[in-house]
């Protein structure tokens, strides 16, 4: 039998990924495009190098983002799963040319390229989706642990060394007042919405 926290985090999960695929396509746009303003206002002015994603699942699209981001000279780059170990994320750059591929969870993402990785540690900030949050900061994701295992290392960095600026990004109708936490749950340092910026 599973432990309590677990199965009340997917039956969460569950209700919230409803809840966010019963957007419509209108409200979906507008909060990416609220969503665009946020960030431009919140992305601190030295970034060169951001982390997205491709939504799917109805999380919300960076697209407007990522369109502003390379405007601006900001290099982009989308995570592929790693293709040894399956369980982590690998960073690709990522632009208009960039080919594209669909990975086992039907996600697109750049077809593997070793020259166009980029180290986790050369973003300045890295987005990435949420399925639920708090006011805490804590943060859902969809039960594969992807972000988790991938910046765990982050963790053991020393003080003062470059590390990305770690932002969860989701629809307002994702938060929840409480999340259960698990040991492993890497903490994010801001939360932004299409109405909010929780700062951690
Ligand atoms: N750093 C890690 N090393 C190994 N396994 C991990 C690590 N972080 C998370 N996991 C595993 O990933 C699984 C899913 O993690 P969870 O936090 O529930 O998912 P998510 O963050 O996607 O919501 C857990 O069963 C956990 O054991
Ligand atoms: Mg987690």
């Amino acid at each position: 039998m599973s432990e309590p926290s677990v199965t009340s985090r997917q039956s969460l999960r569950k209700s919230l990924r409803q809840a966010r695929r019963a957007l419509s396509a209108d409200a979906q746009q507008r909060a990416a495009q609220a969503l665009q303003q946020q960030l431009s206002e919140y992305l601190p002015s030295h970034t060169k190098q951001l982390a997205g994603y491709l939504a799917s699942d109805g999380e919300i699209s960076l697209l407007p983002t990522l369109s502003w981001c390379h405007q601006r000279g900001i290099l982009t780059s989308l995570p592929v799963i790693h293709p040894f170990t399956g369980k982590h994320l690998l960073f690709q750059h990522f632009s208009h040319d960039t080919a594209m591929t669909r990975n086992r969870f039907n996600i697109e993402e750049p077809a593997l390229d070793s020259t166009a990785i980029i180290e986790l540690t050369a973003h300045d900030c890295l987005l990435m989706p949420l399925v639920g949050f708090d006011a805490k900061g804590n943060r859902l994701g969809m039960g594969g642990g992807f972000y988790d295992r991938t910046l765990a290392p982050l963790q053991q960095l020393r003080d003062g060394t470059p590390r990305p600026l770690l932002i969860g990004v989701a629809h307002d109708c994702q938060q929840v007042p409480v999340l259960p936490i698990e040991p492993w749950d890497i903490p994010l340092d801001v939360i932004i919405t299409p109405t909010q910026c929780i700062e951690l």
